[in-house]
Formats: C-alpha cells, structure tokens, sequence
C-alpha cells in the first residue's frame, strides 16, 4: 500500500476508536518541521461535528493511538493539533517491502488506454525547439502514465496536410522544372527516388516561404497545389509522400536523440478520408450551421468566463481547417483503440482550438460520455534573457543546434572535474539530455522557463547533471563492495540513531505516493522535485555516515540496501523523465 495510506490508515482507526468518523483521521507531512514529521489537523474539523473542544478530541485520538507500529510518538497540542513523529523501524520495514516487490510495491489504478499526442513537426520543416518541449513533456508523461500500468499509445500527429506542401511543391517546380511530376503528359510511374535530399528539402521551405510573402502570384500557385494535393491530384501526392518519407527518416533520428519515441507515426492527412462523413453527421445532427459563408458549430457554455466563439470546421471555400483535422483524428483514434483518454499537448496559446473541437467531439458524441480529453499547454522556452530563443543570427534554433550546443557547456563543465581522456563522447550526451531534459522538466510545464545553458549544465543545485552526479556516486561506492545482483536488500539493524538515515529513508517511502500524484496531475515536475530532494537526502546521508568503513555487519547491510534502494528509486525516476545516468562522470 502507499505511504499516505497506512499512516492514514493507523490515524482513521485512531478518530474511530476514539469514537469519531474515521473520514478526520487524514495525515499530511508537517508544515512546521521544527516541531513534528507528521500533522493531522481532523480534530479541530471534527470539533464543529461532535461541538467539543478539538483539543479535547485530539487528546482522545492521541490516547488511542497508542501502541502502534507506525508514529513512535503522537501528541495533541492547542488548540487541537495532533502532532506525530514516524517510527524509523516502521520506515525500514517499509523500505523492505519496497526492495523486494515489484514497482517498490506500488498499488496500480485501473488499467487504460491512453493516447498522448505530442509530437505535431511539420513533415516540410527540420524540427526546432518549438517542438522541444511537446517532445519532453509528452515522452514523460507517456512513460508515467505506462508505469502506472496504463496502455499507452504515442502519436506524432505530423503536419502533412497544409500549405507548406503547396510551397515546397512550388519551389520545387521553379529548381526542376523538368522533373515529370511537372510534365502534364507524362502518363508513366513516377520516380521511386526522391527529388531532394533532406538538406534540399530543408532549404527548399524557408526559401518557398519567404517568396509567398512578397510574391502574390507564387502564393496563389502555392495555394493551388494544396487543393491539388487534397483534391488526390498524382503528382502533388507523389511530392507529398516524397516529403514525408524523407522528413520522417530524419525526424526519426533527430527523436532518437532526445529519447524519444512515438508507437504511432500518423499524422494529418490520415484523418481527410474520415472528413465528408463527419461534415455530414455534424449537419444531420443539426449542430453545424453556416455562417458567413464557413460551417460552424456552437460550443459556447453558460459557465464560460470568457467568450468561446463557435468552433469552424468548413472554410468558406470548402477548405479543412485545424480543427477538421483534429476531430477526424479522433474518428480512427475511437475505431482503432477506443481510448479512455486523449492526452494532446502544444503551446499553450493553441488554448482556445482545444476548448472548441473538445466540445464540438462531445457535442456530436465523438467520445464517450467519460472519455479524457485533455489538453496541456506549455509555455515557451526563452534565451538566458528571458526574450523568445534564438540563434545567435536571430533566426529560429534547430534542435540539433541546441543538442550540441549544451552538448559543448557539458564537455567544458565536465573537463573542469575529469582528466580529459576519461570523458567519452557517450557520457557527455547521456548528461547534456539530461541537462536538456532536467531543465525543461522541472518547471511547471505552463509555465515559460529561460533557458539557461550554464545553469542546466552545472553539477550542483537543482539540475539534471547533479541528479546523475548522486547516482554515479551510489554506482562507485557500490563498485567498491563485493555486493552483486544477487544482494537482497535488508533493513533490520538498528537506525534510529541516525538522523540523516531516517530522513533518507522518508523519502524513498514517498516514491508511490509521489508517482501517483504526478500521474494524476500529469506533471512530471514532480517528479524533479522528488529527485533533487531525494538526492539531497542521499547525499546528506552519505557525507555524515561512513558507508564502507563500517564493521558491524548488519549495519553495513543496511547502508548497502539503502543504498541499493535510492539508485533503484532515482533510476526509475529518470527513466519516467527520459533519460539515463552513464555508469562513470
Ligand atoms: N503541428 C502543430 C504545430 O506545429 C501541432 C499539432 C499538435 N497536435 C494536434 N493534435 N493538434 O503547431
């Protein structure tokens, strides 16, 4: 069972054999540390209930608790706190349990099945840090919700359907024009091989890009060979899936950096064949109407604060928009898996689409009555400067930029502490991801965060180096011991002397508790917090107790199996992040 649970548990049974409802018996961590681990504030609750004084009902409470396993003293205090401290030995025994079973004895919810959405590149365009951030959160909030048991499904949900093909496609005819996709007579296939390597395509965009700005008539074409491609015309199909194919191989790669992988590459255009019939339902349902022109569904409710306007789903000029695309997503998402969750992420100014086509899926019963649908909108990441990230020219940073550029203030960090012949190329990616990521991943995901290179990178403080710094140590301490996989971990000998142990070993039992609440609130911060004071403790722990040199027996076992259980926690624990500690650094 988790923490909270039993304490919970040995409090609820208190209220009740006191004679009070066990619903007061709730248990939280001390706000003031200085007096007491643990408080429970039920009696003052529980004193309007019962009209008696709270300290009255503490006292009864406290009397009952006597005799359990749990908090080695309990006391009431006016005007009617219950003040506890937890017993070290109950610690241990939780810690023994946690060391043998399975996800540290974890109790999983009922299983689901969860779609996150979050990867959203654009099949034309190199992916930038833009997409950085969909990439991390989502990958980690994917890998939480598995490690609650969920069935979980990730998506790409690639931008293939727009205009940035009709431009591409444009460009491409102005660089080629004697390629036969441009030739109308040409009747034969077309070629397997496509017309651009990846670093052509890459130049091909921005270039088609900057000409539609000043140059009407490239737009109007660019513009017509959208609704060529969508129109199901041969030879812009053939461009489109030449453009996919290599953009996801190099999109692929540049995710396999991050750690990051999706069990779905879909992306828009798999929902177009879903569209007419919708359009149709929507209307026969009666709840699309045109307006100005445009189709459009009502979504506004009387709760709303601000005003929602109606949702569009046809364009004036029969175009799909965002939105189209989006709820025939959900169509195939329903047929093929039936999720009990949609988990999308994006910037957070996308806000507004999400509220609207959320709705209009319950309002044409796309979903069930109770499945998910959430949206988590992130913040932007900013320079050091706290102004939007850019290239030191200005123009938008490429991820595979940034990775290397953090990649290089980890070597510089690191050759400050290691001889450089000891710093291999794997190590210094395995902590610049984990510098990315850590920095990202420890604020609160709407929030903006700077990012601070040289911060991220340092090996103190709250950061993802220091995190892979405390379990390096554990992984040389334990090099030094004869101990091999086969240890079992035991958490007998006497602890209750040390201070810093028992502080430790409060805070592995908090990994159920604290998983479960970042699964829940589907944020990953948490689990930075838990990490960075986890790793405090451990590293309290390890400059007050002398580990190796110990000679009682049974001692050492314990500091070995605490040992053995922080760099399991702390292990698990990245990994739910995304990423991994080298063995050495
Ligand atoms: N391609 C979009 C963008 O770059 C993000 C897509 C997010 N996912 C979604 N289902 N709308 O802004």
């Amino acid at each position: 069972m988790n923490f909270s649970v039993l304490l919970n548990n040995v409090m609820a049974e208190a209220f009740e054999k006191a004679g009070y409802d066990r619903t007061y018996g709730k248990v939280s961590v001390s706000n003031r540390p200085d007096l007491c681990e643990y408080q429970c504030n039920g009696a003052m609750a529980a004193a309007k209930a019962y009209h008696k004084a709270p300290i009255q009902i503490a006292e009864d409470v406290v009397r009952n608790l006597e005799g359990n396993a749990v908090f080695e003293t309990a006391e009431a205090v006016k005007p009617g706190f219950i003040n506890m401290n937890i017993s070290t030995a109950f610690l241990q025994s939780y810690c023994n349990e946690m060391a043998v079973k399975d996800h540290f004895g974890m109790e999983f919810p009922e299983k689901k099945t969860i779609i996150v959405d979050y990867g959203g590149p654009n099949v034309a365009k190199p992916l930038h840090i833009g997409h950085l951030r969909s990439a991390i959160i989502g990958e980690s909030i994917k890998r939480i919700l598995k490690y609650m048991g969920h069935e979980t499904i990730g998506d790409t949900h690639l931008g293939d359907w727009g205009l940035q093909i009709g431009l591409i496609i444009e460009e491409l005819k102005e660089r080629k024009p004697e390629l036969p996709y441009f030739d109308p007579s040409f009747t034969g296939a077309y070629p397997e091989e496509a017309p651009f390597t990846i670093s052509e395509l890459e130049a091909i965009y921005p270039a088609a890009s900057a000409k539609s700005k000043v140059d009407a008539d490239f737009a109007e074409r660019a513009h017509d060979n959208t609704l060529k491609l969508q129109g199901g015309d041969p030879a812009c199909r053939a461009i489109w899936q030449h453009i996919i194919n290599v953009s996801v191989n190099d999109l692929k790669k540049n995710y396999e950096n991050l750690n990051v992988s999706f069990e779905l590459w879909k992306a828009e255009s798999d929902a177009q064949p879903y569209i007419p019939d919708m359009i149709q339902s929507f209307k026969d349902q009666g709840i699309a109407y045109v307006s100005d022109g445009a189709l459009v569904v009502d979504v506004a409710e009387d709760t709303d604060k601000t005003e929602i306007p109606p949702c569009l789903v046809v364009k004036s000029d029969g175009a799909s928009l965002y939105a189209t695309t989006d709820l025939a997503t959900i169509i195939w998402r329903m047929n093929d898996y039936h999720p009990d969750q949609m988990i999308y992420l994006a910037d957070k100014r996308q806000d507004l689409h999400y509220t609207q086509f959320f709705r209009v899926a319950r309002k044409a019963h796309m979903v069930e009555e109770d499945t998910r649908l959430n949206f988590i909108g992130f913040g932007t990441m900013n320079g050091k400067d706290g102004k939007p990230f850019k290239t030191r020219a200005g123009g938008v940073m490429r991820l595979e930029a940034l990775i290397s550029d953090i990649n290089d203030a980890v070597y510089e960090k690191m050759k400050e502490r290691y001889d450089e012949s000891e710093l291999d190329e794997k190590t210094v990616k395995q902590v610049g991801l984990a510098a990315i990521k850590y920095g990202d991943l420890s604020n609160q995901a709407t929030k903006d965060y700077n990012f601070d290179i040289d911060r991220f990178a340092s090996f103190e403080g709250n950061t993802g180096p220091y995190i892979l710094y405390t379990i390096v140590r554990i992984k040389s301490i334990l090099r030094r011991t004869e101990i091999t996989d086969a240890f079992a971990p035991t958490f007998n000998a006497d602890a209750s002397g040390n201070a810093c142990l028992k502080a430790l070993m409060k805070n592995l039992c908090g990994f159920a508790d604290m998983v479960e609440n970042a699964a829940e609130e589907l944020a990953p911060h948490k689990i930075c917090s838990y990490i960075y004071q986890l790793s405090d403790a451990f590293n309290g722990f390890y400059h007050d107790t002398q580990i190796l040199k110990e000679e009682d027996t049974e001692k050492k076992n314990l500091y070995l199996s605490v040992l053995v259980l922080t760099k399991s926690v702390l292990e698990t624990c990245i990994d739910l992040l995304g990423f991994e500690a080298p063995e050495r650094m």
